[in-house]
């Protein structure tokens, strides 16, 4: 598997530091905590992990609000622990990516108070700065992300700023050439202390319409849905000039070699392949969120896996996400019996997996009290959005212990369940097992990171599919549904299935049984 990069055999981790690890009992998880962790994380089986934002910050969208691109916040740590932190992660084999948020800085950020201080600072233009409409209203009809309108009225200076997300993000303004220069001098700092790639926020935001025109109503839009929902977005994403500026990017880290730049980017599949570039000098990974809202049915995943094959330029390398920090857990989603399914989606499709910590043991949707609400999507737009606290409560290492050993102090959200890794660890049928299964079971097998995939099919609530390389071939069956099913299927050994019984048993020619929620790898 030599000829591929890393990020191409590998697979990524992510996790949200403030409810990894926490080491000094403040209830907030830090990087010495994050480093405790690595040796698990190198025997899970992954390969790299993605920290979201540890950089100084005001904490208003929890360090997606960055007040300094080049430091760490004290709340996880100093820089040198950061460095510390990578060099271990490195001793263990574990690439370590971080969170580059270019679209909007906090606005706390130096830059931002320079450039609202007057009209006519060197900064000014640096972000979105309007003069009011006639009426003295907004300057335009465009909607932040996290409620209301996207324009925030600044007394001082008078004129409004935009912000596609909270009224403390204020947009950077990408056409202007210092940004860019300032940007990536940001990206160069990180990848000269060694961090071996970026997961990049909000990729296909970071241009809006230079005339700022409005955005069309939205026929599809339903009452209830987030506000900005009620707009189109046309010209507030996915601008032309957008993909200018995703090449510069890829353009500095390949001086640097065998880098990765990851795209968070929520488009249709005909729009993110674009973000590949031409010839691929875009982004190695736009990700691809399409099993964050799918359909758990088996015709419509077949009809995604095979849609995307088709759509992906040959260069483009594809990828999957189960889960993030900004959806409900896939265990919450699909049902405990139906995640262990989707983790042998992720592992065995066509692409470099990305997992989000705690789904490797099943971890759902905490409840969270609501004088414990701390999502500011949620607290702006109570009822209407769906909060993101409860993918975010804290890693459950030890059941046994306080707070599920994740903290000493106050966990700054509500541990979710009880299980824990510690639980889990020694019983060969638990989604623990299952995972590191699936992990050693990917490293191992040419085929499942290399191979060709083909014959996605669906058969009522049985979907297939064979990942082929060399005279190597791989038959996948997973049975979505609740009752038990017959699968066709050629001769082979049973290299994995989640009912773990099965493991080393033979598929005969024909029919073959699957049980209720069953999934299978067998070796044909
Ligand atoms: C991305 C992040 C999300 C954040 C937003 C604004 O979507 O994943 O958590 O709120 O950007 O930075």
């Amino acid at each position: 598997m030599s000829e591929l990069a890393w990020w191409q055999r590998g697979v990524i981790y992510q996790i949200y530091p403030r409810s990894f690890q926490d080491s000094n009992g403040d209830g907030i998880g830090d990087l010495p905590g994050i480093s405790a962790r690595l040796e698990y994380l190198a025997a899970l089986g992954v390969d790299a992990v993605w920290i979201s934002p540890i950089y100084p910050s005001p904490m208003a969208d929890f360090g997606y609000d960055v007040a300094d691109y080049c430091n760490i916040d004290p709340i996880f740590g100093t820089l040198d622990g950061f460095k510390q932190l990578m060099g271990h992660a490195h001793r263990l084999g574990l690439k370590v990516l971080l969170d580059f948020v270019p679209n909007h800085s906090s606005d706390r950020h130096p830059w931002f108070e320079e450039s609202r201080s007057s009209r006519d600072n060197p900064k000014r233009d640096w972000y979105l700065w309007r003069d009011p409409a006639p009426d003295g209203g907004p300057p335009n009809n465009w909607l932040s992300r996290m409620g209301g309108s996207a324009w925030k009225w600044d007394e001082v200076t008078g004129q409004y700023y935009f912000h596609a997300f909270l009224p403390e993000q204020p947009d950077l303004n990408w056409r202007n050439p210092q940004v860019r220069g300032a940007m990536d001098e940001v990206l160069r700092f990180w990848l000269d202390c060694g961090v071996d790639g970026f997961r990049v926020d909000v990729l296909w935001l970071l241009i809006k319409d230079a005339q700022f025109r409005d955005n069309p109503p939205n026929p599809g839009y339903r009452p209830g849905e987030p506000d900005h929902h009620r707009l189109l977005q046309s010209y507030t994403e996915d601008q032309p000039e957008v993909h200018d500026i995703v090449r510069s990017m890829r353009a500095t880290l390949d001086e640097y070699g065998e880098r990765v730049l990851i795209g968070e980017i929520y488009l249709s599949v005909p729009q993110l392949v674009k973000y590949y570039g031409v010839n691929g000098d875009g982004a190695h990974m736009p990700f691809n969120f399409q099993l964050l809202n799918a359909r758990w049915k088996a015709d419509e995943i077949a009809g995604m896996i095979r849609d995307y094959d088709i759509a992906l330029p040959e260069y483009a390398w594809p990828n999957w996400v189960l889960g993030n920090h900004d959806n409900p857990r896939v265990a919450s989603r699909v049902g405990t019996a139906q995640a262990r399914v989707a983790a042998v989606l992720l592992l065995t499709l066509r692409g470099t997996p990305t997992l989000y910590y705690g789904d490797e043991i099943g971890m759902t949707d905490g409840e969270i009290p609501p004088d414990r609400i701390h999502d500011p999507a949620e607290l702006r737009q109570p009822g209407i959005c769906q909060g993101r606290d409860p993918e975010r409560t804290p890693m459950q290492w030890d059941g046994s212990l306080p707070n599920a050993g994740f903290t000493d102090g106050r966990p700054w959200l509500p541990i979710a369940t009880t299980t824990s890794v510690r639980e889990q660890d020694g019983d060969r049928s638990s989604m623990l097992s299952l995972y590191r299964h699936l992990l050693s079971l990917r490293r191992s097998n040419a085929a499942l990171v290399q191979g060709a995939i083909d014959n996605v099919e669906a058969y009522g609530d049985v979907l297939t599919y064979e990942r082929r390389y060399g005279n190597q071939c791989l038959f996948i069956a997973l049975n979505m549904g609740v009752e038990d099913a017959t699968v066709q299927s050629r001769s082979g050994v049973v290299l994995l299935s989640t009912v773990s019984a099965r493991i080393g048993e033979n598929f005969v020619q024909g029919a073959n049984s699957l049980a209720a929620s069953e999934a299978v790898v067998v070796a044909v």
